[in-house]
């Protein structure tokens, strides 16, 4: 196998369909919605990393802390040959576990965004010239098919991405990840906790204003590819705790009455003076939801592991 093999599993105008079909349903629905996985365009994705390294946003240095910590334990433990990443994103953090894996056969880092996928593969092969890289472009939640590659297989889920799926939606998504395993797999999955709500609040509103520019990033995307006519500086990045489903609640608050026209769809969309799109949500857990909803999948929650100051966990679960 040459050492970067970088596959599209769905076709550029499946991508194009999909973009349509969200748009087209949440913008016609109350409340809007758009799905967060939009956001992530080559900019987006430049933005998140930039999220990763903010002051508010404790996320990523407190699950590094854990991979640091325990990368030796969860080698030991899975003796994974291939290792498997859904939504890898810079790939940045999966270094810890790469260097500790030493019989790692394969890496298969999987995500929506191609020059992501792109720049980790090319810093990886460098940094790991024994290793095969087989990246995937493709939507982790849509019928994932993996490489033949040798088992076990390690599929990793970091940087608290399930809490961006609805419960629904990660019961299915649990269930589909479930069905890629065989017994002798493990699955580490990285979720975010529940903690003070000024905590939470402040991560998802910085004070430099990056994740506001990530949230109306989505307009870019739609105006670019769809041909829309949305005003980013005519909405207001907004976040907040939502206390009943314990989830951060990103959404984009019209500053007026206006109506956008996207053309690629033959629609037009009114916002009424303060209305508010939904563009994602980020749930934080509680170990015991967590173990009750791996459960369901058929997956065995085996190691809780959280940083230091309990901000955000990491588990290990094997295949029941
Ligand atoms: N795992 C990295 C990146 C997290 S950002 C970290 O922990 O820092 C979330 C990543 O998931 C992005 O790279 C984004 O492009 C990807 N992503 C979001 N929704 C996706 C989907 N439905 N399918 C595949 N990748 C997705
Ligand atoms: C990718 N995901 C886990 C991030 C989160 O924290 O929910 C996305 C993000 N949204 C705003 N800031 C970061």
């Amino acid at each position: 196998m040459s050492p970067f093999l970088l596959t599209r599993t769905l076709p550029e105008d499946a991508t194009d369909a999909a973009l349509r079909a969200d748009v087209l349903h949440g913008l016609t629905h109350t409340p809007k919605t758009l799905p967060p996985k939009w956001f992530y365009d080559a900019h987006g994705s430049e933005l998140f990393d930039r999220i990763t390294e903010l002051p508010e946003y404790y996320p990523t240095r407190a699950e590094r802390e854990i991979l640091i910590a325990r990368a030796p334990e969860i080698a030991a433990t899975t003796g994974a040959r291939t290792l498997v990443e859904l939504g890898s994103g810079s790939s940045e953090k999966t270094r810890h576990l790469l260097d500790a894996l030493p019989g790692l056969h394969t890496y298969v880092p999987v995500d929506v965004s191609e020059s992501a996928l792109t720049q980790a593969g090319q810093a990886l092969i460098a940094e790991h010239p024994g290793l095969g890289v087989h990246a995937l472009i493709a939507d982790f939640t849509g019928g994932l098919a993996l490489p033949g590659t040798p088992g076990p297989r390690l599929v990793a889920f970091l940087g608290g991405t399930i809490g961006n799926l609805l419960p629904s939606e990660r019961a299915t998504f649990l269930a589909s990840v479930r069905a890629l395993l065989s017994p002798g797999d493990t699955l580490l999955l990285g979720t975010d906790l529940v903690k003070d709500e000024s905590v939470l609040v402040a991560a998802y509103d910085d004070a430099a204003g990056v994740t506001a520019e990530f949230n109306k990033n989505v307009l870019h995307v739609v105006n670019r590819e769809l041909g829309a006519d949305f005003d980013p500086d005519a909405f207001a990045h907004v976040a907040l705790w939502d206390d009943e489903h314990e989830w951060i609640e990103m959404r984009l608050r019209s500053l007026t009455d206006q109506t956008v026209k996207i053309p690629a769809l033959d629609l037009a969309v009114e916002f009424a003076d303060g209305e508010e799109l939904r563009t994602e949500i980020s749930a934080k857990f509680r170990e015991e939801g967590i173990r009750r909803e791996l459960a369901a999948a058929g997956l065995d929650l085996a190691h809780w592991w959280t940083d230091r100051e309990g901000r955000f966990a990491l588990s290990l679960s094997v295949v029941r």
